[in-house]
C-alpha cells in the first residue's frame, strides 16, 4: 500500500533556511512540495537547483504580506492538489543590522512596523487562508519559525543584541502559536513554533556556526509529527540537544 502524499507549502523557500525546509521535506517519501518566492526567477531557479539533485518540487509565486497573492496560491494549491497539509512559514525579515536598532528609543517605528507585517501579520493571513484546508480533512501540521531571541524567559539575560522590532514581531509569532493551539485543541492539526539557530544565511551572515541545512533539522521533525504530537510548543535546534527539546516562552 502506497503512503497517500502530503502537500507541504513552504514560504520564502527560493534561498536560506526555507529553501533547506523545503530540499529536506522533498526528500522525505510522501511529501510533494511546493516552494515559494516572491520574485518569479528566484523560484526558478531554486527549483532548478533542486532538480539537478533529482528533487522534484512545484513552485508557485508568494509575497506572504500581499493578500491577493496568499489567496492565489491558496486557491493555486486548493486546485492543483485538493488540500495543504504542511505550512512552513519560515519568511521573514529582520532589520537588526541597522544601527537604530540597538535601542528601542531609536528605533523607526516604520521599521517595526514592516517587520511585524512580515513576521507576524503576514502568518496570520496566510494561516487564515489554508487553514479551511487542514480542517476540511482534519489533518495539519503548521511550523512557525522563530527565535529563541524572542524567549522572554531568557531576553533579560540573553547575550543577543537588542534588536526591538525582530524581538517583537517573533514575540508575536510565538503568542500567535499559543492562541492557534488553543483554538485547535482537539484537533489533527498541530501549530508549533522553533528556533533554527544561527545560521549562514543572507540573514545570519557567514560568521554564523551553522548551516541552514542544520537549521532546518526541527522543521521537518514538526512538519511530519504524528497524531497527538505537540501541540503549541517552541522548540529549540535540534542539532544543538541531539533531539527535540522544548525551549521556555
Ligand atoms: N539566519 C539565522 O541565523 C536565523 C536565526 C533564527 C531565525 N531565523 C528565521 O529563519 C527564517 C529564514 O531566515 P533566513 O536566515 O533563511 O533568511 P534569508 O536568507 O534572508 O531568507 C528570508 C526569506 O524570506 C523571504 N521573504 C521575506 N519577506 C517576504 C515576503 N513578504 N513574502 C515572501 N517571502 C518573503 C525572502 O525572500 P526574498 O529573497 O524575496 O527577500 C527569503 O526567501 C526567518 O523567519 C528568520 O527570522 C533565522
Amino acid at each position: 500500500m502506497t503512503t497517500p502524499q502530503k502537500i507541504a507549502l513552504v514560504t520564502g523557500s527560493h534561498k536560506g533556511l526555507g529553501y533547506a525546509i523545503a530540499r529536506k521535506l522533498a526528500q522525505q517519501a510522501g511529501i510533494q512540495v511546493i516552494v515559494t518566492s516572491r520574485k518569479e526567477q528566484d523560484g526558478f531557479t531554486a527549483q532548478q537547483r533542486l532538480a539537478t539533485e533529482g528533487i522534484q518540487v512545484d513552485f508557485h509565486p508568494l509575497d506572504v504580506t500581499n493578500d491577493s497573492s496568499v489567496q492565489q496560491v491558496t486557491a493555486w494549491a486548493q486546485k492543483t492538489y485538493g488540500k495543504v497539509d504542511i505550512l512552513i512559514n519560515n519568511a521573514g525579515v529582520n532589520p537588526t543590522m541597522q544601527a537604530e536598532e540597538a535601542s528601542l528609543l531609536t528605533m523607526q517605528l516604520e521599521t517595526m512596523l514592516s517587520t511585524l507585517a512580515t513576521n507576524v501579520a503576514a502568518v496570520a493571513r496566510i494561516t487564515q487562508a489554508v487553514l479551511p484546508l487542514m480542517q476540511a480533512q482534519n489533518y495539519g501540521r503548521i511550523v512557525n519559525v522563530s527565535t529563541e531571541m524572542a524567549s522572554l524567559a531568557t531576553i533579560g539575560s540573553d547575550y543577543y543584541p537588542l534588536a526591538p522590532s525582530y524581538r517583537l514581531s517573533k514575540i508575536g509569532l510565538n503568542g500567535l502559536t499559543v492562541l492557534l493551539a488553543k483554538e485547535l485543541q482537539g484537533t489533527n492539526i498541530l501549530v508549533n513554533a522553533y528556533s533554527p539557530g544561527w545560521m549562514k544565511t543572507d540573514m545570519g551572515g557567514s560568521d554564523a556556526p551553522f548551516t541552514a541545512d542544520e537549521g532546518a533539522e526541527t522543521a521537518v521533525y514538526l512538519a511530519t509529527l504524528p497524531e497527538h504530537g505537540a501541540q503549541g510548543k517552541f522548540f529549540a535546534e535540534m542539532r544543538k540537544f541531539g533531539g527535540p527539546i522544548a525551549l521556555t516562552w
